[in-house]
């Protein structure tokens, strides 16, 4: 059996010989490469493909992985927003996921960030900077005066839930499924305005799906409180980021969190030297801003993380490859 693997960081090497050691029947195989129309040819002769990137799988590579006899893909990570599911099923691909391989690492950058707008401690680091020790204005707020509204009780969302309790915060919680534990806490609110209505921060942990792209906009931020910081570390394209940029303009937005950003594609993992060399002029004129936090969607980054996204999805594409159903198999036809 031999398995090809894609976008393999240096990092990752290491917990991949593991896993190669404890999987002696299998041979891998791997290159840095994302997986394209054309570093799918690379592939031939693999039984399957595990593969990692944040740009779109486009219909054209699965058609050169399909040609090549090869239908088996594991992604070594959770969302799947960037394939379509219409040219999976069109060409008989299963594909599976590491749905956890740490919501921890996600949810403690997500509260990093919260509570570095808190404490406002990027201005606290300009001054620092010019050697300026003085407290005003930087005054901070704390969490146990805060409303955090958290979109989407998954893996990740009740991870911050649970890190923010601890902090004393007060949680309201919106998700169209309701998870028992935070249903007997009574955190829920009917409704995505009310969350908004209460929130002193609002959290994003929801997957991308066409019927939520923009879920933050203009009239979404309209029903917000004044002076509202919203965090996003889930996926870029929830956020109109015009909205945002507006929101910010005016004050009604008072800050935000973003690991992940609409068309984030075009900047991360590049480096640009200075913010005025950012190519995307909304995120640059993000970036610019003080009270705008931005991370390389860099919240899972951990050891823990990237140990088990290679554990979970080789072992899951070893078990596609032998005809079983692992547990992290995506259901593409739903
Ligand atoms: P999960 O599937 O465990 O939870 C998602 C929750 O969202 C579910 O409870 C679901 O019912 C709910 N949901 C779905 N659509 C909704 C909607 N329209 N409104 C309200 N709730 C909705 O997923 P998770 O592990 O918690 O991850 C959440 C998202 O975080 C992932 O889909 C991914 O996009 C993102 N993520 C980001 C990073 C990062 O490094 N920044 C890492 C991992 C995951
Ligand atoms: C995910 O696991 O969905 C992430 O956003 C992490 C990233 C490396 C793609």
């Amino acid at each position: 059996m031999k398995i090809f693997a894609y976008g393999i960081r240096e990092d990752e090497e290491p917990s991949l010989k593991k896993w190669e050691e404890n999987n002696p029947d299998v041979e891998v195989e791997y290159t840095k490469n994302t997986l394209t129309a054309d570093s799918a040819r690379l592939a031939e002769g693999a039984d399957g493909v595990v593969t990692l990137q944040t740009s779109a799988y486009t219909r054209e590579a699965l058609e050169v992985l399909k040609k090549l006899g090869i239908t088996k893909i594991s992604i070594r990570n959770v969302g799947f927003d960037n394939f379509n599911f219409k040219d999976l099923n069109d060409l008989g691909f299963s594909l599976t996921n590491v749905p956890v391989y740490s919501p921890n690492a996600i949810a403690e950058h997500t509260v990093i960030l919260m509570g570095r707008l808190l404490r406002r401690v990027p201005e606290f680091d300009q001054k620092m900077d010019n050697g300026d020790f003085t407290w005003s204005p930087t005054i901070g707020k704390e969490y146990r005066e805060q409303t955090v509204g958290v979109v989407g009780t998954g893996h990740i969302g009740r991870v911050v839930i649970k890190i923010l309790q601890g902090f004393g915060a007060k949680v309201v919680a919106y998700d169209v499924y309701h998870n028992q534990d935070i249903e007997k806490q009574g955190l829920y609110v009917d409704s995505l305005e009310e969350l908004y209505k209460q929130s002193d921060i609002i959290t994003l942990h929801v997957p991308l799906f066409d019927s939520n792209k923009h879920m933050i906009n203009d009239q979404a931020i309209e029903q917000m409180k004044d002076g509202v910081y919203i965090i996003n570390c889930a996926r870029g394209e929830l956020i109109d980021t015009n909205a945002l940029i507006k929101g910010l303009d005016s004050g009604k937005i008072a800050g935000a969190g973003l690991d992940v950003l609409d068309n984030e594609n075009s900047v991360f993992g590049k480096v640009w030297s200075s913010v005025e060399n950012i190519p995307d002029e909304k995120i640059r004129n993000l970036a610019e801003r003080i009270n705008v936090i931005i991370t390389p969607h860099s919240a899972f980054y951990t050891e823990t993380a990237i140990h088990n996204m290679i554990n979970t999805a080789f072992d899951s594409n070893k078990e596609l490859i032998e005809g079983q159903q692992p547990s992290t198999l995506v259901d593409t036809k739903a």
